[in-house]
């Protein structure tokens, strides 16, 4: 029988509010030398400007590995202006004044997927583990890019991404026929493994898909279902995305810092 827990909810009046509050506590963990689990995607890009803000004075150039993505594009030219690489350097490393080694991303390029899917896991393990693992949520409910039916006991691998997903990601490249097919991930068993879990959920579109994974059944059809089997699970949510909470007891009032 496996231990199903309930993630500390924080909730937010608006998307703004509960990107700095996540800031707070990436800032934090950042200042405390720990190592953070990067995600990307729209809903990330207020905390790391927010993020920046709060790390103004901060020295983490210098220091070792400080990030470690959590996923990335297959087949993408370096460079690519929407890889998640390019994504991290403009959003995260470039602010913070990192050095190229300090964060670590999948290899989308490699010839070999399996052996830079492995050398991904290689590097989590490298640095301890991760300290605390940032995470975004799809529309569709998954994590990094383990779309519904990944195995919760998935580690980096190569995956087929959704169609909804390659959707969700159209504007981004141009066009949906630009968007890749494929996508090298931190598999669910590897983000349960991280010491605490953050993911930040703003907006009215990610309302079912939040509802599902804090009150829906667990398993592979909802990746993010998967939060509820880690003892350390923390949720920041604007109300949008709170919205469709039927578990009253979840909800508390709109924390006093948001
Ligand atoms: C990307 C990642 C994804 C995103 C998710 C939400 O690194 O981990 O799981 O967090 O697709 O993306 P946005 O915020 O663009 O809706």
């Amino acid at each position: 029988m496996r231990t199903v827990f309930q993630p500390r909810l924080i909730l937010c009046r608006d998307a703004l509010a509960a990107a700095e509050q996540t800031a707070v506590h990436v800032a934090a963990a950042l200042r405390g030398h720990q190592v953070l689990g990067l995600a990307t995607g729209a809903t990330m890009l207020p905390l790391y400007e927010a993020l920046h803000e709060q790390l103004k004075d901060a020295r983490l150039a210098g220091r070792g590995v400080v990030g470690i993505a959590l996923d990335e594009y297959v087949g993408l030219a370096a460079g690519h202006r929407a890889s998640f690489a390019a994504y991290l350097d403009r959003a995260f490393m470039m602010p913070l004044r990192l050095d190229n080694g300090q964060v670590v991303i999948p290899d989308g390029i490699a010839a070999d997927r399996a052996g830079a899917a492995a050398r991904h896991e290689a590097a989590i393990a490298a640095v301890g583990g991760i300290d605390l693992q940032l995470l975004g949520i799809g529309a569709n409910g998954h994590i990094g890019f383990n779309e519904p039916g990944s195995a919760l006991d998935s580690v980096t691998r190569d995956v087929t991404l959704a169609p909804d997903t390659r959707l969700a990601q159209a504007q981004a490249f141009g066009s949906l026929a630009n968007v890749p097919y494929q996508a090298i991930t931190a598999g669910i068993a590897t983000i349960l493994a991280a010491r605490e879990l953050l993911m930040l959920v703003t907006g009215e579109a990610k309302a079912v898909a939040l509802t599902a994974a804090l009150e829906g059944a667990i398993g592979p059809h909802c990746p993010a279902s998967a939060l509820r089997l880690h003892p350390n699970a923390v949720v920041i949510c604007d109300v949008a995305a709170a919205s469709l909470l039927q578990d009253r007891s979840l909800i508390e009032e709109i924390s006093e810092t948001c």
